[in-house]
């Protein structure tokens, strides 16, 4: 069961969120859990194969840095306490994962999006308005965006290089934890939202995505 975390005074949380704003953007915030292709060997890609396995990994890492602005910017203003607890104890299977991204772009020689504090800012600022609505929205938001980012898993571990086992390795334990995290908020009390708002977040998810894979 999640424990409860102490409310903090305006200062101290516009200070918490600052840093965490900055840990996700610019830090390397370390994983909790081993990496899960520490033991797959690397093969060497070639050159086609790796940048397309950088942009999809790149893809990926930005996935996770919106899911930190929007479960920060939702928990920031949740009205319960479980379900603030809730959204931070998702948000740190997130930093694993987004952990695990950043390493394996490393890997690939190559880097995170140029556009991670844009991408962080929107998604904080569509946590804190999903919030406003209520806890209800507040997890059906998780639901959708978790269910959102498992079939973009699934995307990715059809087109990703057969050779990088690595990089299929990360993908399949974020997909496991991505499903747990929707099947976690679903039995929390997630409202189903209503049209158009799935749409309008597979519509920015998708923009998203074709501007990650090269920045
Ligand atoms: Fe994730
Ligand atoms: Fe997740």
């Amino acid at each position: 069961m999640a424990l409860p975390r102490p409310r903090f005074n305006p200062v101290d949380q516009l200070l918490v969120e600052t840093q965490r704003a900055l840990d996700t953007v610019f830090g390397n915030p370390p994983a909790t859990r081993p990496n899960p292709a520490v033991d797959t060997p690397d093969v060497v890609l070639n050159d086609a194969e790796r940048r397309h396995a950088a942009g999809l990994m790149r893809i990926n890492h930005v996935g996770e840095v919106c899911a930190q602005g929007l479960y920060f910017g939702q928990a920031a203003v949740a009205r319960e306490a479980d379900t603030r607890a809730h959204l931070l104890d998702a948000a740190q299977e997130e930093t694993d994962h987004l952990a695990w991204c950043a390493q394996r772009l490393r890997e690939l020689d190559s880097r995170p999006s140029v556009f991670n504090p844009l991408w962080y800012g929107g998604s904080y600022a569509l946590g804190v308005v999903a919030g406003l609505r209520g806890d209800g929205w507040n997890l059906g938001f998780v639901v959708e965006t978790e269910r959102q980012v498992e079939a973009h898993l699934d995307e990715h571990l059809q087109t990703l290089p057969e050779a990088d086992q690595r990089s299929r390795g990360i993908l399949k334990q974020m997909k496991e934890d991505e499903a747990r995290h929707a099947e976690h908020a679903e039995q929390a009390g997630a409202r189903v939202l209503p049209w158009p708002v799935p749409s309008l977040m597979a519509t920015a998810s998708s923009l998203m995505k074709a501007v990650a894979y090269r920045l």
